[in-house]
């Protein structure tokens, strides 16, 4: 089955077809009926806005129709864990509710965020992985305590839009403010992306705010055999010389899991890293990312995002190209020779 887990899992050729096929979609923005008939079900343990809207209309741009349920909100609420004794607050397990729902629909799109308190359940990516286990059909990772493969693929496909050639440019991953400590599933997916795009990945943060360790290796294996590189630096300015992108993210420090308080005040004693027209102006007229949503005035200056270098809006369009694509992969209506390679098998060997 295509499950999209994370781009890691699944050969370059995949991940290759189905940019170009975003890139494509962009271009000739059709609504076809190719897959008509097939249903796809959404759920969303965690709010969104881009990603809930634009695999709604993936699914119907493609003819396919979307059911889309939000755990405990007009749904039961939703147990991920196995072997617990259902006395709280959820009704029912995801093994019967995936199992049901995989009865109804021809695919399945998840979302569950990190919990930043369980390191190992977020680093096994448990919940995820027991929506997938509970699933008879693919599953679509719409981020997930460690990736968010739909946002690295829209990522790309802005990237190379607006750069044309990505091998050797450089991209700074810019560590940010944020009142909250936030999960590292889009850093982790945008290192690994820029990374498979050949880029100089040079990951700005404050001391104290570095990504997985095993994330860091994978992004450098990645880069040895793509032609790109990836280093750490807590020097902003010494990252953002010669910079073509900037994309900023506030992401939780390793401390969050054993020492929340300490990681909150490492993380507020870092308000001066908000991106700014000065930060940009250290850079080679670089452009500017984010994921979204974002918090103008802290992450990042609204002259920033309001400025025509920035590309914010660009990716967020992409996440409706790229899903379509995902979902002409999921269910093998891609017009290329990917499916041949579409078997789970790890690039990180
Ligand atoms: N970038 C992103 O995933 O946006 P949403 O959380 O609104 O879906």
């Amino acid at each position: 089955m295509n499950h999209l887990t994370d781009w890691s899992d699944l050969p370059n050729a995949v991940w290759r077809a189905c940019l170009d096929r975003a890139l494509g979609h962009r271009q000739r923005p059709a609504w076809t009926r190719s897959a008509a008939g097939k249903a796809l079900g959404l759920v969303f343990f965690n709010p969104s806005l881009r990603t809930r809207a634009s695999m709604d209309l993936a699914a119907a741009h493609l003819g396919a129709h979307p059911v889309t349920l939000t755990p405990g909100s007009g749904m039961w609420g939703l147990e991920t864990r196995d072997g617990v004794t259902m006395d709280g607050a959820a009704a029912e397990h995801v093994k019967e509710a995936f199992g049901v729902l995989s009865r109804y629909v021809d695919a399945l799109g998840v979302r569950t965020f990190a919990t930043l308190t369980d390191h190992d359940a977020d680093h096994e990516d448990r919940a995820f992985q027991a929506a997938v286990d509970a699933s008879t059909v693919p599953v679509v990772n719409l981020e997930s305590a460690r990736w968010h493969p739909c946002q690295a693929l829209a990522d790309a496909a802005a990237v190379t839009e607006t750069l044309g050639q990505t091998r050797g440019r450089k991209l700074v991953l810019h560590w940010a403010p944020h009142p909250k400590p936030l999960p590292r599933a889009v850093p982790n997916s945008a290192l690994l992306m820029a990374a498979r795009l050949g880029m100089e990945v040079v990951v700005a943060r404050p001391e104290g705010f570095d990504l997985d360790d095993d994330v860091l290796d994978l992004a450098r294996q990645t880069a040895a055999r793509t032609g790109g590189s990836v280093t750490c630096s807590a020097d902003r300015d010494a990252a953002l010389a010669g910079a073509h992108v900037v994309y900023a993210k506030a992401w939780a420090g390793r401390a969050v899991y054993d020492a929340p308080a300490t990681e909150a005040r490492q993380r507020h004693a870092h308000a001066d890293w908000t991106v700014t027209a000065d930060t940009m102006a250290r850079t080679d007229r670089a452009a500017f990312m984010h994921c979204l949503p974002v918090r103008r005035g802290v992450v990042v200056d609204g002259e920033v995002l309001d400025g025509d270098r920035a590309i914010h809006l660009l990716q967020a369009e992409y996440r409706l190209h790229a899903q379509k694509a995902v979902l002409e992969w999921v269910w093998s209506l891609l017009p290329s020779d990917a499916h041949a390679g579409s078997v789970r098998q790890p690039v990180r060997a």
